[in-house]
């Protein structure tokens, strides 16, 4: 299937999204997405964006975002440094971002992700957040996000972050 990678096939979950089929190889995150999701948004826990394709309403891929909160002891030294010493600092939480296999390896989780940081800066300048941080699910995932250039947290391998910083520079 050729994918048409274009912001405007990526939008916030609603009931009509069909997600029955969606399968990225992990039974945890297509629970998720078939049980939860929905919820999450109902309840605030979460923000669900899906990517489909514009003659259909078959869920491809999906992310979500959170507000959060990480220790600074548990950043980098060098980093630790630049920042106020507050004991706690705001970021935006990537939880979750799969893609479904019959589409995988056509650049869908990456054009994922780069809408998740796009996203996630443009918020930041509302409410402030200083990083994205991801929960990689495993050594794949975390692999995954160590491409784009994530750093693992000290104490947390599977824990990463990218700090606002660069994701500014990312979109400048
Ligand atoms: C990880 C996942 C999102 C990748 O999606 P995808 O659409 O197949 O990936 P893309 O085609 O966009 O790949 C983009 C780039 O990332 C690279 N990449 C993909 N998976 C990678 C991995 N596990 N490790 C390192 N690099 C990876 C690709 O080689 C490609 O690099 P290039 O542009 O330099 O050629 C997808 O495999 C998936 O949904 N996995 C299961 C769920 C999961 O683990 N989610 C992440 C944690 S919640």
């Amino acid at each position: 299937m050729a994918l048409s990678l274009v912001s405007e096939n990526i939008a916030p979950l609603k009931k009509t999204h069909e997600r029955k089929t969606f399968d990225c190889g992990n039974d945890r995150l297509n629970a998720y997405l078939r049980e939860q999701a929905r919820q999450d948004a109902e309840k605030r826990v979460a923000a669900p964006f899906v990517f489909t394709q514009a003659d259909s309403p078959v869920v491809l891929g999906f992310y979500t975002l959170s507000s959060s909160i990480i220790p600074v002891a548990e950043l980098p030294p060098d980093l630790m440094k630049q920042l106020p010493r507050y004991g706690q600092l705001p970021v935006t939480l990537l939880g979750r971002l799969a893609v479904d296999h019959s589409v995988s390896g056509q650049g869908l989780g990456e054009f994922l992700l780069v809408n998740a940081l796009h996203r996630s800066l443009q918020s930041s300048q509302q409410i402030a957040a200083m990083a994205v941080i991801v929960e990689a699910k495993d050594q794949r995932a975390e692999s995954f996000y160590r491409h784009f250039n994530f750093q693992s947290f000290q104490k947390t391998p599977l824990r990463l972050f990218l700090p606002m910083g660069q994701i500014v520079k990312l979109f400048a």
